[in-house]
């Protein structure tokens, strides 16, 4: 692998060379759905609605920056369905904003593209049956992508590396991109920026976890088919970029 390369990638000297006429966008293609659609068959859950309310001023903004840390042991104890309502508010959530045009959430995204999806492994959330759901901010809903079943856990446990705190969490949040929806944009300098915006999501659970009794873990290292065909997704239009397990603390 040529590091120079690699260092490039951080670069921003590609949009310097690129032709952005040339890009879907500015070509008249329509724009890609800002959120996947769900499949035949498959139905929504809707999380408690006003989903920051019950939160305001729960903890101080101060503190939380000062006390943000990485856990990985958490005490017994389910992450509520509020307090994940919350959580994935706070990651992804809309802000204002729908239908074709752009939609703002509670994290910026160069563009306001917005190329993540979210995904959540449920193990212990009073109210949802454990298994792999999906969050879909335009409803502040989820949707259940696969039932957990004999080898559920084994399969996660073993797409993350063997990092046994990430399966024994109550909540495990899966971020993959969709890059067409900033690529239709920006082109080739689309994945740059995809990887800064997956920051400002962990960095959102960070602090948001602190109100809710959790803590949660940056996790970037795990095998990329693995985890791939955990989610269901083909490893190519969609892949996995990040993940963050949430538990009690
Ligand atoms: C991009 C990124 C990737 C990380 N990947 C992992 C990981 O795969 N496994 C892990 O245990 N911690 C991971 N971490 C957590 C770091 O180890 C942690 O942030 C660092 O040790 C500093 O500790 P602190 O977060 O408590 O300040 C990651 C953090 C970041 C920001």
């Amino acid at each position: 692998m040529n590091m120079r390369a690699m260092r490039a990638f951080l670069k921003d000297d590609l949009r310097l060379t690129l032709d952005f006429s040339l890009s879907d966008q500015n070509r008249g293609v329509a724009s890609p759905p800002v959120q996947k659609a769900m499949r035949p068959g498959q139905s929504q859950v809707h999380l408690p609605a006003d989903p920051c309310g019950a939160y305001v001023g729960r903890i101080d903004l101060a503190q939380a920056l000062a006390g943000r840390r990485s856990h990985r042991v958490w005490r017994d104890g389910a992450v509520g369905l509020e307090e994940l309502g919350f959580l994935l508010w706070a990651v992804q959530g809309k802000r204002k904003g729908a239908g074709s045009g752009s939609v703002f959430r509670t994290v910026p995204s160069a563009g306001c593209r917005h190329a993540l999806e979210s995904y959540v492994v449920i193990n212990d959330c009073p109210g949802l049956q454990r298994g792999l759901y999906r969050y879909l901010p335009l409803d502040h809903s989820l949707v259940l992508e696969m039932a957990a079943e004999p080898g559920f856990t084994a399969r996660l446990h073993e797409a993350v590396l063997m990092q046994s705190f990430v399966p024994r969490a109550p909540v495990v949040l899966v971020w993959t991109t969709i890059p067409y929806r900033m690529e239709w944009r920006y082109m080739e300098a689309a994945h740059r920026v995809i990887a800064l915006d997956a920051g400002h999501a962990c960095q959102n659970l960070y602090l948001a976890v602190q109100a809710v009794g959790c803590g949660t873990c940056a996790v970037a290292a795990f095998h990329q088919q693995a985890l791939d065909e955990f989610l269901g997704v083909d490893g190519e239009d969609e892949f996995a970029l990040y993940l963050a397990p949430v538990g009690k603390i």
